[in-house]
This record gives structure tokens, sequence and C-alpha cells, in this order.
């Protein structure tokens, strides 16, 4: 099922991967969409925008907390750890993710880009500055920016929000040049990332996905594998390994 993908792979030089929830949920960590998804349960007017955190800090920290719980309790899967032996495989890889539970580096991923930022991180919601460390916030009393006073956020990109414009600038750069493009686990439906795969196809890209479903992007995709990542994934990298090493590629 891989062998011809397996063929490209061999002869590229440049990959990048675009990367969403569903590379993470056979780690136990919920997606947004679909019916046990988080969007299904919360409504995300209440939880992700800054007026949310204006007019009720208490709720949108305890959700966070919540979700780093959840998160600190979870272990990369397969899916995580096969993507991080790919970044070793070509001469240039950027692993581009809109995940922000931090499980691609915790499986060896170094060079990546985290749209959304990483829920581990915290920020002040004024002027911006990072905070130093995981430090544990109590919703009762949320600690202010040493530099301006401002309440201290999570560091993850909210609903209405403007993405980093260096982070994003280097994921169009990393699809512009990309000779094949991953989308795994990806709804492809929230601007700007699901326009990667796309300029990254306009480029003239192989573009490869790899989802338990079909989405927007799959009728452009040259290649669509059905199934879960961390089962796909470590099965293609497999096969890849097998050949690069002169076996008969399976
Ligand atoms: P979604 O929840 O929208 O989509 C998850 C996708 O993963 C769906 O297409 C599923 O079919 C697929 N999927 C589920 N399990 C899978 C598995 N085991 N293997 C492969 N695919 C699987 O999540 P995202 O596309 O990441 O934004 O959502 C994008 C953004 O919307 C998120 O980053 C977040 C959310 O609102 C912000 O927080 C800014």
């Amino acid at each position: 099922m891989f062998e011809e993908l397996v063929d490209i792979m061999v002869n590229c030089r440049r990959c990048a991967v675009l990367t969403g929830a569903g590379i993470s949920a056979e780690s136990g960590v919920p997606t947004f969409r679909g019916k046990e998804g988080l969007w299904g349960k919360f409504r995300p007017e209440e939880l992700a925008t800054m007026s949310a955190f204006m007019s009720n800090p208490k709720i949108v920290w305890e959700w966070y907390n919540w979700r780093r719980d959840l998160m600190a309790k979870v272990q990369p899967n397969p899916g995580h750890f096969a993507l991080g032996e790919m970044e070793k495989a070509f001469e240039q890889f950027t692993l581009i993710t809109q995940n922000v539970d931090g499980l691609h580096r915790q499986a060896g991923s170094e060079n990546m880009l985290e749209l959304h930022g990483n829920i581990h991180r915290n920020k002040c919601a004024e002027c911006n500055a990072a905070v130093d460390g995981q430090i544990e916030i109590d919703p009762d009393d949320i600690p202010s920016c040493a530099q301006c006073g401002g309440s201290i956020r999570p560091d993850v990109v909210w609903f209405g929000e403007m993405l980093d414009a260096d982070i994003i600038d280097a994921a169009f750069d990393a699809a512009q040049q990309a000779e094949l493009f991953f989308s795994v686990g990806t709804s492809a439906l929230v601007q700007p990332a699901a326009s990667l795969p796309v300029v990254a196809k306009r480029a003239g890209s192989t573009l490869v996905e790899v989802n338990m479903e079909r989405t927007p992007l799959s009728d452009l995709a040259d290649f669509h594998f059905c199934g879960p990542s961390g089962e796909l994934l470590p099965r293609l990298m497999e096969l890849f390994r097998r050949r690069k090493d002169g076996g008969d590629g399976g």
C-alpha cells in the first residue's frame, strides 16, 4: 500500500509535515471536532478567546489547568515517534504542528514549528512577555506580569488572535520548498494552517494525507491513507527503512 510513496521518499530531500489533534488522539488527548471532540462539549468562545479571559479568567484557567493535567499524564504514541524518525531521514525536514501538547518534542522531534503555541508555557496577556518555567496557576489567584502587571495567561493562540509572524512565515517557507508534504490528523479546516498543504501542492509537492476520515484536503492529495496515524506512520517508516537498507521494501 505504501510502495509508491516509499519510492518518492527515497529520492526526496525536502519534506514537511503538518499535524493536528488526530496524531495525539491515540495518546489519549481529545480532538476538537467530531462527536467526542472538545468543541462538541464546550463553547470555544467562553474558553479560548481574549474576551472570555477578560470577563472570566478563573473559568479560562480552570479549563487550561484541566487540559494541562490531562496532557501531563499522556505519552507520545508510535505516530509521534515515527515523525521523530522521519526528521532524520531527509536533508531538510520541518514539522509544523497545530498541537499545543508538546508530545512531538517528547518523541524526539527538533525542527518544529508550534503554530498555536504550547499549553505548558505562560505569557503576559498585556505585554506578551514570556514567563520562565512551567509554573502552576491558581485560578483564584492569577499571578501578574513582573514587567507590566498584566494577568498571566497560557501561551496558546486563541480564536481571533494572530499567529506569531516568524513562525507562520517559516511554516509557509517550508511548505513552498517541500518536495513531499504530509498532512496528518487534522481536519484541515482552521486557517492559516489549512492553507499550508494547498500551498505545498501548488508549488509542486507530492501531497500525502493520513487521517481516519476524508477531509476537504483529500481530493487534492496525491495519496490519502485512511486509518490511525499511530499505526500507519510506523508501518510507512518501517518500509522506508527497509528500502534504504537495501531490502526489498516489502
Ligand atoms: P480537529 O479535531 O479539527 O481534527 C482532528 C482530525 O484528526 C480529524 O480529521 C480526525 O478524523 C482525525 N483523527 C482522529 N483520530 C485520528 C488518528 N488516530 N489518526 C489519524 N487521524 C485522526 O483537530 P485539528 O485539525 O488539529 O485551534 O484542529 C485545528 C485547530 O482547531 C486546533 O489547533 C485548535 C482547534 O480549535 C486552536 O486552539 C487555535
